[in-house]
């Protein structure tokens, strides 16, 4: 959840890591701090606030030495308070520390330090890391952090520095991402790509138990055993323009209009001209696919949603039986694995701890694992044994929007794939695919109606409560549309089954409690006006999401939002885009920053 970044070279180091650091902002965002190596020594500056708070604070100084660390945090352990805020120290204030994630064990190792003598200042975990380093150093920085995070349980990626070898970056990671790169522009170590795209798409994704020395003009990267390792660039496939606003007021606003493009990215170069799918990131495993006999997806929030819907995509197209379960409830169950059973891994940041943790269950039983991920050289990707990459873009604003559509449309390619080492024909195929291929339009052409959708939110933006309700593949669109409304908005909203209302639900409903019904041109559309029609006998207020050219559903409700006729399994690529406008423009009627919601924050890398 928290941005941490270091940086060691010539460069005018604080606004360059203030510029560094405010691409990372989305990643947790309640206090910011930095730390430089001076003649003078260690010097810091840190503030309860956001990054620019920091960045005024600096404009005060006149540092020019190195090397650097600057973070952004989103608290875990002791609240946003500037002496929480990162980098932590040790006692003598020689070794400064920059830290995401969460050590579990920190309270008995505190205990044990305060008991050696020594002073804490702070309410963290990540204190303890630095009086380690202080305690354990004689002479070699990097074999002080090794003994350090030797010591440690839990998630940590991060960077020290100290006064000691002032021409150097430690970098350790554990279950939270941490990323070098060595450019012209000095040495950098990262949570993230976006803090050093700006000077190198090329860059090193360490694996948990490494640990990296990086100094101005170059790195090694060693294992827990200290074996130096040979580790391959990944280059990053988007660039700092495509991480910024680009003129929107948001960038949850940039992300829902870029889905047209970014799922044409997603399934670029993987629909053959013959109608089939090509998914390189699955050749490796392809023969394990072909044998497969039940596919198990695991996943937390949107990812989740979209996997219920690939459910569905992947038993219609393909045959094989999906189970669909949560990422976070899956590590407790003790289910019986089938011989033939795959695990598919779905996550836009790649780094969701609870996924995570769900993976390295499942790897612990040999069973098959696949991903489909966002973020390239993310954890989860390079942890599973075959996948394939959104390639949606960065998607910056916490809640997902461009990644639920692009994680559609792979797992509609996916089940196509699927299919197609099955009985799935050729004819079938292209059909899927030719419309899998119209969407992007078809989203367009809703975006550009976006303003009808603000109408509505205007109408609705002051009752308290929703229901969103939907059958089939749409029932998980209505699960995803009351996700967005409540995480940036704060309404209280509730996604349903429409077959579910009778058994409870509708006893909510009155003319406080306004209804979302999808309710598409479809196989379950008789019943879909047949629940619109109980909640109306309620006096329940009711939008409902129609197919365009519908006229009848004109006579079953107050307000219509059209949207266009696609293949019914396909449809939630495209219902679930009033969804996320609607969101976006109650949660801005309400003043609040759809970007930065209350208390979540973009990367979930604590469990
Ligand atoms: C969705 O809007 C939320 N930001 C959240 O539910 C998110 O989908 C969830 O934390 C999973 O994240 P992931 O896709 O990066 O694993």
């Amino acid at each position: 959840m928290c941005g941490i970044i270091g940086y060691v070279g010539s460069k005018n180091n604080t606004e360059l890591g203030i510029r560094a650091l405010k691409r990372l902002e989305y990643r947790g965002y309640d206090s910011a701090g930095m730390a430089i190596i001076e003649e003078s020594g260690l010097e810091s500056v840190k503030v309860s606030g956001k990054v620019d708070k920091l960045r005024d604070k600096l404009k005060e100084t006149d540092f020019k030495g190195t090397p650097t660390l600057f973070h952004s945090r989103w608290s875990t352990h002791g609240g946003p308070t500037r002496e929480n805020a990162h980098p932590q120290f040790d006692c003598k204030g020689e070794v400064a520390v920059v830290h995401n994630g969460i050590i579990e064990n920190f309270t008995k190792i505190k205990e044990r330090l305060i008991e050696e003598g020594h002073k804490f200042s702070s309410e963290t975990d990540t204190e303890v890391i630095a009086h380690l380093i202080e305690k354990f150093y004689d002479g070699d920085l990097e074999e002080a952090v090794r003994k350090a995070i030797n010591l440690l349980e839990g998630a940590y990626g991060l960077a020290v520095i100290s006064t000691k070898e002032p021409d150097k970056i430690i970098a350790a990671k554990m279950s939270s991402p941490v990323v070098v790169s060595v450019n012209e522009a000095g040495g950098f170590v990262s949570s993230d790509p976006a803090a050093i795209v700006e000077h190198s798409k090329n860059m090193i994704f360490l694996e948990d138990e490494e640990i990296a020395i990086v100094t101005e003009d170059g790195f090694r990267i060693k294992d827990r055993d200290q074996n130096v390792l040979e580790k391959e660039e990944v280059e990053i496939d988007w660039d700092l323009k495509e991480a910024q606003k680009s003129g929107y007021d948001h960038f949850m606003m940039k992300e829902m209009m870029e889905q047209p493009k970014s799922i044409k990215d997603s399934i670029r170069g993987r629909i053959t001209d013959d109608g089939d799918v090509k998914l390189g990131g699955l050749d490796e495993i392809s023969h394990e696919l072909e044998s497969l006999e039940k596919l198990t997806i695991l996943a937390c929030g949107t990812s989740h949603f979209a996997s219920m819907v690939g459910k569905y995509l992947i038993e219609e197209i393909s045959g094989i039986p999906v189970e669909v379960g949560l990422a976070s409830e899956f590590r407790y169950r003790k289910r019986p694995y089938d011989k033939k059973e795959g695990f598919l891994f779905v996550s836009q940041s790649g780094e969701t701890a609870d996924t995570l943790k769900a993976l390295e269950e499942v790897k612990k039983r040999h069973a098959l694992t696949l991903g489909i991920v966002n973020v390239v050289g993310s954890s989860i990707a390079r942890k599973t044994d075959g996948g394939v990459y959104n390639h949606a873009g960065p998607e910056i604003g916490v809640a997902s929007t461009k990644a639920f559509t692009s994680q559609l449309s792979i797992l509609t390619l996916l089940a196509v794939y699927l299919g197609r080492q099955r009985d799935l024909s050729k004819p079938e195929s292209a059909k899927i695919l030719t419309e899998l291929e119209q969407l992007p339009k078809k989203v367009e052409s809703i975006l550009e109606n976006r303003e009808e959708i603000k109408e509505k939110a205007e109408r609705y933006k002051d009752y308290e409560h929703f229901l969103f309700m939907g059958r089939r593949y749409n029932y998980p669109t209505a699960m995803e549309g009351a996700l967005k409304l409540k995480e940036i908005s704060y309404i209280h909203a509730e996604g349903y089954s429409a077959a579910e209302m009778k058994h409870g639900p509708i006893a909510l409903i009155d003319e406080d409690f306004p209804t979302f019904a999808v309710c598409l041109q479809s196989s379950v559309y008789g019943k879909m006006i047949s629940n619109v029609e109980e909640i109306r006998a309620r006096k329940g207020p009711m939008i409902v999401l129609a197919t365009e050219g519908d006229e009848d559903i004109k006579n079953h409700s107050d307000d219509v939002i059209e949207i266009p006729q696609t293949m019914e399994v396909l449809s939630p690529v495209l219902a679930v885009v009033p969804f996320q406008l609607f969101a976006y423009y109650m949660a801005v009627l309400k003043g609040f920053d759809p970007d930065k919601p209350r208390n979540l924050s973009k990367v979930v890398t604590v469990e």
